[in-house]
């Protein structure tokens, strides 16, 4: 996904006034990532609406049963990290960090956090305000459908609905296993073995014929004869300035084995050929 964010503003040059907004901004870092973005490959001009109610939105225990991973070493990682993000979520933990990121970007782009969730905050939006709406906040089915809704409405003609966490499109899991578990966060699908976000999967697949899918960062974009998927003209390889250390470590051997064969084309990227939209 942060290669992806640094390679669509590349590809676009979206130039002056370019508008964001994030749905679902964690603790910033993708937030960070649009903003470096806009820094190299759009003059530093942007701006950004980040929309998080900053509060807990799923049961850890319930969604802990359903982690089904072959390795127990992963499938345990997985469970305290639901925990934990519920924790962090309880006191103002990721908040502060988020503000304390917010203070990372330029004065040049406006950062705006709208602190409620999606579903009451998206309608009361101006229709076509925004260039790019990057939905990444509740993963859950009926709140990915209403903020799909929602941002087709929201984006300028010619902008781009995107998201991430689509491992799978609805024809390539278990369809019937997706559907039935819509409430989870992130089950493995019995047809692939991989673990997906079926939320994700059913609702991207409900509204929109086809969607562009870079490692599991999906975009499409509003023509005149509807949505349709954006594909990028190049793609190469980004890690974000904020990873350091052990993230930046693991980030970077994490993309090396993704763009193995070749380095400005991920190895599931090839749907189509490239060209500039
Ligand atoms: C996957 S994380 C976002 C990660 C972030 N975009 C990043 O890459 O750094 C999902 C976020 O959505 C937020 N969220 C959950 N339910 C939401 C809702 N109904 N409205 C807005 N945000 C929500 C969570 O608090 C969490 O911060």
């Amino acid at each position: 996904m942060f290669t992806a964010i640094s390679n669509y503003v590349k590809n676009q040059k979206p130039g002056p006034n370019f508008s964001l907004l994030e749905v679902g901004t964690w603790m910033g870092s993708s937030m960070l990532t649009w903003a470096e973005a806009m820094v190299k490959h759009n003059q530093s001009d942007g701006s950004i609406t980040c929309v998080n109610p900053m509060e807990p939105y799923f049961d850890a225990a319930e969604q802990s049963s359903a982690i089904n991973y072959e390795n127990p070493d992963h499938a345990a990682v997985a469970e305290e990290m639901l925990h934990e993000m519920t924790a962090l979520l309880e006191g103002d933990f990721v908040y502060d960090i988020w503000n304390h990121n917010r203070r990372l970007i330029p004065d040049t782009i406006p950062v705006t956090l709208l602190r409620e969730a999606s579903v009451t905050v998206l309608p009361k939006l101006r229709d076509e305000s925004f260039h790019v709406v990057y939905v990444d906040g509740s993963h859950f089915y009926d709140d990915v459908l209403a903020d799909l809704r929602e941002a087709k409405r929201i984006v300028k003609p010619g902008g781009i609905v995107c998201g991430d966490d689509l491992e799978l499109k609805p024809h390539q899991c278990d369809l019937e296993f997706a559907k039935a578990h819509k409430h989870l966060d992130f089950p493995t699908d019995p047809k692939t073995g991989h673990p997906f976000h079926p939320g994700v999967t059913l609702a991207v697949g409900e509204m929109f014929d086809d969607v562009s899918l870079y490692d599991g960062f999906w975009m499409a974009q509003k023509t005149p004869d509807g949505f349709q998927p954006y594909y990028l003209d190049h793609y190469q390889k980004h890690t974000p300035a904020h990873f350091q250390g052990n993230v930046k470590a693991y980030y970077e051997n994490y993309t090396s084995r993704y763009f193995k064969n070749d380095p400005s084309q991920p190895i599931n990227a090839s749907q189509k050929p490239m060209t500039n939209v």
